[in-house]
């Protein structure tokens, strides 16, 4: 983990509440799709934890997407070019392509969709045949659909209100068992929760969590877990299958 500062070069709305932003300046601590880097905010009190959504090493940036839910993230999306943003960069332990098998599937509900992209062009660039299953409530919610089919992904959009693809969760729009070796889910914890109990196949799932410091000193995020408790910020987002406690 490193503290640097980051300059934004684009902001740019990409879908309802949600924004796209390139971030330029040193990217080289991301080495793993699922990610994240703690952005400060002036007069606000807490970083704020926002997922990595695609790196360009060689051109020195990075891209997030983010839904505004509050001061914090409204603040960002009126920022606009040459803005210097104080960074957490490298935070997290992010996907392991090298259990994905030959087809792996990735499930992705709302923003959690955003990681996906950086995943998917890895294990395209290690010679995988991806999938994914993106789901949204509404038409007006979707993004991502466009630049993962680009890359060569197949994908199904789900919407909970039916406006866009199948009518649904995430879950209703899953390949039957068979049609996928491994899978690498990202969302709300009930859409987790619930492609969990669906998946034939082992899985990593990345997880939210409030956090206080984002770098493993407060303990304010940990979740329970097989092997105990872990911090979502340093020992996750991402968690194996097998290890995964849920809460009722
Ligand atoms: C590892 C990680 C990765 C994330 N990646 C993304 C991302 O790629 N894109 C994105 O839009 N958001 C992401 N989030 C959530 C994001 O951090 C919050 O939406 C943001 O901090 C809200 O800030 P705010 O000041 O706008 O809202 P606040 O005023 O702080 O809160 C507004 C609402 O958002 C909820 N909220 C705030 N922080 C979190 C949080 N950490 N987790 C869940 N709910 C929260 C609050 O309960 C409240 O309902 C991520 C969170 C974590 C922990
Ligand atoms: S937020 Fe402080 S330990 Fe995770």
């Amino acid at each position: 983990m490193v503290e640097t500062i980051y300059t934004v070069a684009e902001n740019e709305r990409i879908a309802r509440d949600v924004y796209k932003m390139r971030l330029c300046g040193d990217v080289s601590m991301l080495t793993a799709p699922g990610m994240f880097i703690n952005i400060a905010l002036p007069g606000r009190y807490l970083r704020r934890p926002i997922s990595v959504h695609d790196v360009d090493a060689d051109g020195g940036w990075l891209s997030i997407v983010y839904k505004v839910v509050g001061a914090g993230t409204d603040d960002m999306s009126r920022m606009t070019a040459g803005t210097k943003l104080d960074v957490l960069s490298g935070l997290g332990n992010g996907f392991d392509t090298s259990k994905s098998g030959e087809r792996p599937l990735l499930l992705g509900g709302g923003l959690g969709t955003a990681p996906l992209y950086m995943l998917a062009k890895k294990l395209l660039g290690e010679g995988r045949r991806v999938s994914a299953v993106l789901g949204f409530a509404s038409a007006d919610d979707v993004f991502g659909a466009d630049e993962l089919t680009s890359l060569g992904v197949s994908v199904a959009v789900a919407t909970v209100d039916g406006s866009a693809g199948v009518r649904g969760f995430v879950t209703d729009a899953m390949p039957e068992a068979g049609g996928y070796t491994f899978t690498y889910s990202c969302g709300p914890t009930p859409m987790m929760k619930a492609v969990y109990g669906r998946a034939a196949t082992g899985g990593e799932y990345s997880f939210e969590a409030r956090m206080g410091c984002g770098f493993g000193a407060c303990l304010g995020c940990s979740v329970k877990t097989v092997g105990g408790s872990k911090r979502v910020c340093r020992d996750g987002p991402v968690l194996e299958k097998e290890e995964i406690v849920w809460d009722d």
